[in-house]
């Protein structure tokens, strides 16, 4: 590789970093994935459509731009709590790990839906 492809390479792999809309740590697509399913997340949400509970995109959209986005929701899925369903008090699951670059990383997954 000559100096010019070198170049190319690092300057298109910083931009594709810096309008990926994460700058700080890639995010894990496939463990976001993965703890959702196993914390039957998907039960109630979907990233598009409206289930029992809201899609992720209109989760993203609506904590866009705020600073305590990031501490609200990782409380809100770690802690456990109620939300409404169909006008009933239903408990809200929690994620089933306590690792928390696990459950960081999916709340960056779904901030950047
Ligand atoms: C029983 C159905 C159900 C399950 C299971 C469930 N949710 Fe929810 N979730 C809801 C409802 C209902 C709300 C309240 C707001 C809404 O979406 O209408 C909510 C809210 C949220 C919010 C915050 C939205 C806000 O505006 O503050 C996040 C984030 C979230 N859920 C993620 C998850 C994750 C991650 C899991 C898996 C651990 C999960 N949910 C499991 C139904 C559910």
């Amino acid at each position: 590789m000559n100096k010019k492809t070198t170049f190319l390479l690092i300057t298109s792999v910083a931009l594709a970093l810096a309008t990926s809309g994460n700058l700080y740590a890639a995010v894990d697509d496939a463990d976001a994935e993965k703890l959702l399913k196993d914390s039957k997340c998907l039960k109630c949400h979907d990233v598009e459509k409206t289930k029992k509970g809201k899609p992720y995109k209109k989760i993203a959209a609506e904590y866009k731009g705020k600073a305590t986005a990031k501490a609200e929701l990782i409380k809100h899925v770690t802690e456990p709590n109620q939300v409404e369903v169909e006008g009933e008090k239903v408990d809200h699951g929690t994620v089933k790990t306590r690792d928390a670059e696990r459950i960081n990383n999916l709340i960056d997954w779904i901030l950047a839906r």
